[in-house]
């Protein structure tokens, strides 16, 4: 395992103190949250179950034998654990890396609390460096792409990738993201995006942060 994996590791295990007896977990997706489920595997006689934002989640969680329960049905989701690709001092995140942004920020948003877990590698000054994710309607990428450039941003089509929505990413390099949820709110406003990468209206609620010192949380 990685130095850096390791830390991973540690941020997925100290999260464990969040999840509540009896519950129903919000699940996220990538490499972190994998180290996550793993962990979570250990209490499963615990919980009720789980509430994953991706298929790849799903099987990971399956294979540990914790149920997997359609959103549809659920009605309280206590907690929300899941990763990043990058953090601010303010919890607001670029996620969707992985390609499962549209699912994370729905449970994001019916999660009472929202637990991101890091390693120190993903605390930025500013958000932006890691190249935006967007999830768009096939037919809307040229269009909205167009709408990007317009704003600063140079999108890159991540071709071949199809989201579990079945629709695709742009991944928007050197976007200025001096003030996140004014930059959200504005793109969430463009017909052919489903869903912005930056979590910023809804930002995490904790931020746990493994470094070499050891872990940290940040509120
Ligand atoms: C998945 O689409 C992403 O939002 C992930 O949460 C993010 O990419 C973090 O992934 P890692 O834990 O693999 O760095």
């Amino acid at each position: 395992m990685t130095p850096q994996d390791q830390l991973k590791q540690q941020a997925a295990k100290a999260a464990l103190q969040y999840v509540q007896t009896g519950s129903i977990v919000g699940v996220g997706t990538g490499s972190t949250v994998n180290f996550f489920i793993d962990e979570l595997a250990t209490i499963k006689h615990k919980i009720e179950g789980a509430v994953s934002s991706s298929e790849a989640s799903t099987k990971r969680l399956r294979a540990h034998g914790i149920e997997v329960f359609d959103l549809n049905g659920v009605g309280d989701i206590p907690v929300y654990i899941d990763g990043a690709d990058e953090t601010n001092a303010n919890l607001q995140l670029i996620k969707g890396g992985g390609g499962a942004l549209t699912r994370e920020k729905i449970i994001a948003h019916m999660a009472k609390k929202f637990v991101c877990v890091a390693d120190e590698t993903k605390l930025v000054p500013r958000l932006g460096k890691f190249p935006l994710p967007i999830e768009v309607i096939p037919m809307a990428r040229s269009m909205v792409a167009r709408e990007l450039v317009k704003r600063g941003g140079q999108p890159v089509y991540r071709d071949g990738f199809v989201t579990d929505n079945g629709n695709q990413i742009l991944d928007i390099h050197n976007m200025d993201i001096m003030e996140p949820a004014k930059l959200e709110a504005e793109l969430n406003n463009i017909p052919g995006i489903v869903t912005v990468g930056l979590f910023a209206l809804r930002p995490a609620d904790v931020l746990i942060l493994a470094a070499a010192e050891g872990v940290r949380t940040l509120t």
